[in-house]
């Protein structure tokens, strides 16, 4: 099982074993993630780090992700810093930066946009966001951090029940999750949204002819009764107008006081982030912060872990780790959790 020199595009690319695979190289980052030992398997290698979409998690974290291997990283974001505010084609753009660089990662706000870059690049091209269609790397942190949460409760993502939040229609990340969850058993989607705003069709009958139990509403009281609740923020750069977003804004929010008369006593509270934290939309309260199933942070670290992973893989290290391994000689308390 290999994934040297492959792009990461889409979550089609993947099955149970591969993903394993995936999780497996993860949990070996866990020690260089929290600073015991370093490696410094990726030492000469660029990541080139394309964002022209705005981020933080994601760009900062792919770009964490390749230091913490030993890798350099060049960064460009936004796309009115770039050639291609000048009518510079996705292909001489990638041409161009593919030899510069060993691997690139790449948001952008076009769907297929990413795979049409990929198609002129020399290196792996790992998908950071292409408009609302895929995130790829977001829902194998997702996964992994769903498996992870539930073991903690000896559950199994086989059987699981989840609840998707928002904006499932603009919402990348529940997109490619969903693709991503259909791989597995038994499993029961509660999809809220506004109709509006309601998840693709083709991916609701995806999950369907998959086996799987889905029951769509608008309601979020009396529906929150899952193992994971994964809430969304309204996508707003994808609506027509800031005045159309407004609409769904605060339409669900999730608060201690929702939580303990909604959700079971150990439902797993996710976000992709950025959560949406202003006033008038407030998706997941502050309030939750003290409540220790509040898995978003966990999740955000978990985001360091795959990423590694995937870089190892398409560089065709993950073997090579500990063979570059050397000491963490500065003060860190990191790894106390
Ligand atoms: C998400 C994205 O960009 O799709 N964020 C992320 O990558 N962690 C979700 C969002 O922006 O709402």
């Amino acid at each position: 099982m290999s994934f040297k020199g492959e792009h990461i595009l889409s979550v089609s690319q993947f099955d149970r074993d591969t993903i394993q695979h995936v999780f497996n190289i993860a949990h070996q980052m866990q020690p260089y993630a929290s600073r015991q030992k370093r490696t410094k398997v990726l030492e000469g290698a660029i990541l080139g780090n394309l964002f022209f979409e705005p981020s933080t998690r994601t760009r900062v974290s792919f770009g964490c992700a390749f230091n913490l291997l030993g890798g350099e990283v060049r960064e460009t974001t936004g796309m009115e810093s770039s050639a291609l505010s000048k009518g510079e084609s996705l292909f001489d753009t990638a041409r161009v930066i593919s030899s510069y660089s060993d691997v690139i990662a790449m948001r952008h706000p076009q769907a297929g946009s990413v795979a049409e870059f990929a198609l002129g690049s020399r290196v792996p091209v790992l998908n950071g966001g292409d408009g609302a269609n895929e995130h790829p790397t977001q829902a194998l942190l997702d996964l992994f951090t769903i498996e992870r949460e539930l073991a903690s409760s000896g559950q199994t993502i086989d059987g699981m029940h989840i609840a998707m939040v928002g904006d499932l229609k603009f919402g990348r990340t529940v997109h490619s999750l969903s693709k991503l969850l259909k791989l597995y058993k038994n499993l029961r989607f509660t999809l809220i949204s506004p109709q509006e705003l309601a998840m693709p069709s083709d991916i609701v009958d995806a999950i369907q002819s998959a086996g799987h139990q889905v029951t769509v509403t608008d309601a979020l009281e009396g529906n929150l009764n899952a193992d994971i609740v994964y809430q969304t923020r309204i996508q707003e750069e994808r609506f027509p107008s800031k005045e159309e977003a407004n609409l769904y804004r605060g339409k669900f929010r999730l608060n201690q006081e929702i939580y303990t008369r909604y959700c079971k006593s150990n439902t797993v509270i996710m976000h992709p982030l950025p959560r949406d934290s202003r006033m008038e939309a407030n998706e997941l309260d502050n309030d939750l912060n003290l409540n220790p199933n509040l898995a978003i942070f966990r999740q955000a670290d978990n985001g360091i872990l795959v990423r590694m992973a995937l870089f190892a893989l398409t560089l065709g290290v993950e073997h090579l780790l500990t063979k570059y391994e050397c000491a963490v000689p500065w003060y860190s308390n990191k790894h106390s959790g």
